[in-house]
């Protein structure tokens, strides 16, 4: 991949979440601003080179941000423009190039566009938006189900028309169909890149296109489905053929900058073949814009099965582009109680010797857990099992009063009960804490040119208990085993080499021929050169 060449690392801040500068129990872009030493820029770092931001873009908050209401404007929850503009410069000075969530799926229903598409059905915005006339038999126009519960239809009772939204009802699907809103789109991406924004995430892409004839989705036999979203496939509702062509409006504005990049929040669906949808997101613009891979969220904790799942993704990932592997983020458990904490450190030293790019969420690096939110401090719209405050509370900074997040009486989500344990200053000073793991294994990608991106990536052994896999430069051969599995388990070293790294920090002597890998260790060894 030709831009972002040397970026070893992503690190998604919740800007909610992140830091309150001003104490009043929300994090914000002074915040971010303040802690940006943490991420890049003094010895003690993490040492990592971009940040993508969620979304700081005024917005009813309905979806915290993931509705919005004006593209080009901070939310004065998180600051001002001329905050963000500092942000992007003190961000710059450290070499930290700075992404932002960029929402084309949807805007909020506060949003001018949509109240005067409401106000006014013969206005030109009426056709930014979806609106249809009720089924032939009365009630929504199809069977299309909300991704966040009930009918993806709202009636509007003053037109008599229905209008889509693929989230909540605050959230009105864009017509990408449209050529208008094409250009509008484009053009906020145009007034972010000017600002000096190195690249967008963009959200909820497979909804851009959809049946341009709006037949139903095929129901699917739904036994046992207690998720109605699920009941049925979502063949008409999205991933529809003018998909790319809608994307390319976005890679294209990208492609007029210097070194910007774009990367696509796609689910694989599993019901349908898994490289031809990856595939599909590369062709897009192979140089300029990636899909991410969410397989280190979505597959088991499993030796076979993630190996062979990374085994089939390297081998689709075209040349001149990388993967982008996320292994948790705003929207789904944290990575630490998916998988268990000393499998989450195995993962670490998986997730940061893979080729590519590793996409670290907030607090992952410390081994922050889900937090259990009572229901009376719940904020998330989706309510029940896909709820996901207990990925969002604040950052853990301290032990002191509240993490050391907020000076505010109660933060916007409370802060986890082990956080004297799992916070920076603790972990700072202790070598075999999660953070000190993650600051290992960053530094040795940056020091070692067989970690970088691009650096050959071979697989070794996919067993029930063992992924081992080789990087290989011009300078050296870097062997890394994971044991996935609670017992001892034997590898076998064809060439002699030193243990440099080991995710549960146990020692093994110098080694050649066969060795026994710790319960869950993940080790990265360094083959002799001859
Ligand atoms: C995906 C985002 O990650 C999620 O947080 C949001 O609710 C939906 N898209 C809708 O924008």
């Amino acid at each position: 991949m030709r831009v972002w060449n040397n970026k070893n690392g992503i690190y998604q801040i919740y800007p909610r979440s992140f830091y309150d500068s001003s104490g009043n129990g929300v994090g914000d872009i002074r915040g971010i601003i303040e802690k940006l030493d943490y991420i890049k820029g003094e010895v003690d770092s993490l040492g990592i080179d971009a940040i993508w931001l969620s979304p700081f873009f005024l917005s009813p908050m309905r979806d915290f941000g993931y509705d919005v209401a004006d593209y080009r404007q901070v939310d004065p929850l998180f600051g001002t423009l001329a905050d963000f503009d500092e942000l992007i410069r003190e961000a710059h000075a450290r070499e930290i190039a700075v992404m932002i969530d960029f929402i084309p799926n949807h805007t909020s229903t506060e949003h001018p566009w949509f109240k005067q598409a409401l106000a006014d059905p013969s206005s030109d915005r009426r056709a930014y938006y979806v609106f249809r006339d009720a089924a032939p038999g009365g009630g929504p126009p199809n069977n299309w189900k909300s991704v966040f519960g009930g009918s993806a239809w709202e009636y509007d009772g003053e037109s008599g028309q229905y209008y889509l939204h693929t989230f909540l009802p605050e959230q009105a699907d864009l017509d990408w169909t449209n050529p208008v809103v094409q250009h509008e789109m484009a053009e906020v991406a145009h007034f972010w890149f000017r600002r000096g924004v190195d690249g967008l995430r963009i959200d909820a892409v497979r909804w851009l296109a959809k049946d341009p004839l709006f037949r139903d989705d095929t129901p699917r036999k739904t036994e046992n489905e207690t998720n109605e979203y699920e009941t049925v496939e979502h063949d008409r509702s999205r991933g529809g053929e003018n998909l790319e062509e809608y994307l390319s409006v976005l890679t294209s504005a990208a492609r007029q900058y210097d070194d910007r990049l774009i990367i696509f929040e796609y689910h694989i669906d599993p019901r349908m073949p898994y490289e031809a949808q990856a595939v599909r997101m590369y062709n897009v613009s192979p140089q300029y814009a990636a899909p991410f891979n969410f397989d280190g969220i979505f597959v088991p904790f499993s030796a076979r099965q993630l190996g062979e799942t990374i085994k089939r993704y390297q081998l689709l990932v075209p040349k001149e582009s990388r993967a982008f592997y996320c292994f948790s983020n705003h929207d789904e458990p944290r990575l630490a109680s998916r998988v268990g904490e000393r499998q989450a450190r195995a993962m670490a030293v998986l997730q940061l010797t893979l080729p590519g790019t590793p996409v670290i969420y907030y607090g992952q690096e410390l081994g922050m857990k889900n937090v259990v939110v009572p229901e009376e401090l719940a904020q998330d719209p989706v309510k029940g099992a896909g709820n996901r405050d207990g990925e969002r509370t604040p950052m853990q900074w301290s032990g002191e009063r509240l993490a050391g997040f907020t000076t505010a009486n109660q933060p916007w989500l409370p802060v986890a009960p082990d956080f004297e344990q799992y916070s920076v200053a603790s972990e700072e000073n202790d070598t075999h804490s999660s953070l000190s793991l993650y600051k290992t294994l960053l530094r040795l990608r940056k020091d070692e040119p067989a970690l970088a991106p691009d650096a050959l990536f071979s697989i070794d052994l996919i067993t029930d208990a063992l992924f081992a896999f080789t990087r290989t430069s011009d300078a050296g051969t870097l062997c890394i085993v994971i044991n996935f599995s609670d017992a001892h388990v034997h590898y076998e070293f064809k060439r002699a080499g030193s243990c440099i790294v080991s995710a549960q920090g146990n020692t093994y002597e110098e080694t050649s021929g066969e060795i026994s890998i710790e319960p869950f260790d993940a080790i990265v060894f360094r083959v002799q050169q001859f």
